[in-house]
């Protein structure tokens, strides 16, 4: 194909492989969004052009302190390139420094069905259990729509929960398209790998819902104790156990080279083991595994203007690609006056 055809063909069909993930700045980040989601991220930024934000206008729904939203923010974009989100990969932004994506919301609300948004499994949940949901909540899919739509991304790599999200995303840019022309880039969603489905310190889903969490950046003393305190099975320690079965042993594994994961499965195997030892052994292998964006992170806080840079010149990269979107959904809805009436 030659880059005449290229430019003749719809907006849609020229898009090269772009991907496109967001995280909410809930919480500070723990094991689970690391190996379920961000580690993913991270790896798929040497596919194609990539971008990556801190949804914080998502999280306006669940954090009403300004002073600790800031905070979130901040660390959420320091952990990210702590952790290795390269920015002259990928770009980094903060959702709300690009306002061409709200913009973007309302005219796709414009073409959301009521029943569509019913469904979704956010808000009908906390429906279901009485608890009062704002609209905010309620339109929320479709301003996770406009954040992919606007830079025409083709990949979205999310957790299985956002998977609903995603088709909405695409229900409403075939709407739009069929409305008023190929505006829109139908995306796909990449499913994060399940088999990370990380488990807490109780053995459980590990989630800040469940104040079961590993913080990544946790400091070391408080995170060994969390560790050392973990819970554990009952059974005698001379039994031998099921590694695969064991929480201990899953946290372990994500953190150790396979030869001392393959190690560990052995001891298990074999039986008379204290659970004190495995805990130990997690604590030091994480010390470890993490060395190096503890120290990147140091760094970068010490820096003050630095992370600032990074997301000041993402938001000047992601505004150019949403404004070409914006523009183009606005002209196709006739929201311009180029044309005559
Ligand atoms: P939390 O459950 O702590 O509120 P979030 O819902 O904010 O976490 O998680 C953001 C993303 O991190 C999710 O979409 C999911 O992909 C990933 N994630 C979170 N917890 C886990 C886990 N325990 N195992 C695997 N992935 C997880
Ligand atoms: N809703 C997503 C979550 O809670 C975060 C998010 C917001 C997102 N906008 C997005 C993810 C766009 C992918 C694409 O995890």
């Amino acid at each position: 194909m030659t880059d005449a055809d290229i430019s003749m063909q719809s907006p849609r069909e020229a898009t090269p492989l772009r991907v496109l993930s967001g995280i909410q700045p809930t919480g500070r980040f723990h094991w689970g969004n690391y190996f379920g989601a961000i580690r993913q991220y991270i790896e798929l930024q040497n596919v194609g052009s990539s971008f990556y934000f801190i949804a914080d206008l998502h999280a306006l729904t669940t954090v009403r302190d300004p002073a600790l939203l800031r905070s979130l923010v901040r660390d959420a974009a320091i952990d990210l390139v702590a952790l290795g989100l390269d920015p002259t990969k990928a770009t980094l932004y903060v959702q709300s420094d690009v306002p061409e994506v709200t913009e973007l919301m309302w005219l796709l609300l414009t073409v959301t069905p009521m029943g569509l948004l019913e469904r979704c499994h956010a808000y009908k949940e906390k429906k279901s259990k009485g608890i009062p949901a704002d609209a905010g909540l309620f339109s929320y899919p479709v301003l996770m729509a406009a954040d992919i739509l606007a830079y025409d991304a083709t990949i979205v790599p999310v957790g299985e929960d956002q998977v609903q999200h995603i088709e909405v995303c695409r229900d409403l840019a075939n709407t739009f398209n069929h409305l008023y022309g190929e505006v829109f880039t139908l995306p796909k969603a990449r499913v994060l790998d399940g088999a990370a489905k990380v488990p807490g310190t109780d053995g459980f889903k590990m989630s800040k819902s469940y104040d079961n969490t590993l913080d990544l950046f946790e400091n070391p003393t408080v995170l060994r104790k969390k560790i050392m305190r973990m819970t554990t099975d009952s059974r005698p320690v001379e039994q031998p156990k099921d590694p695969h079965s064991d929480h201990l042993y899953q946290l372990y594994s994500l953190v150790a080279s396979e030869e001392k994961r393959d190690a560990m499965a052995d001891t298990y195997r074999a039986g008379g083991f204290g659970y004190g030892q495995i805990k130990k052994a997690i604590a030091d292998a994480s010390d470890e595994f993490f060395a190096q964006a503890r120290d990147r992170r140091q760094v970068l806080e010490a820096d003050h203007g630095r992370i600032e840079e990074i997301l000041s010149d993402g938001a000047v990269r992601a505004r150019v690609q949403a404004r070409a979107v914006l523009e183009r959904a606005r002209k196709a809805c006739g929201l311009d006056r180029s044309v005559q009436p």
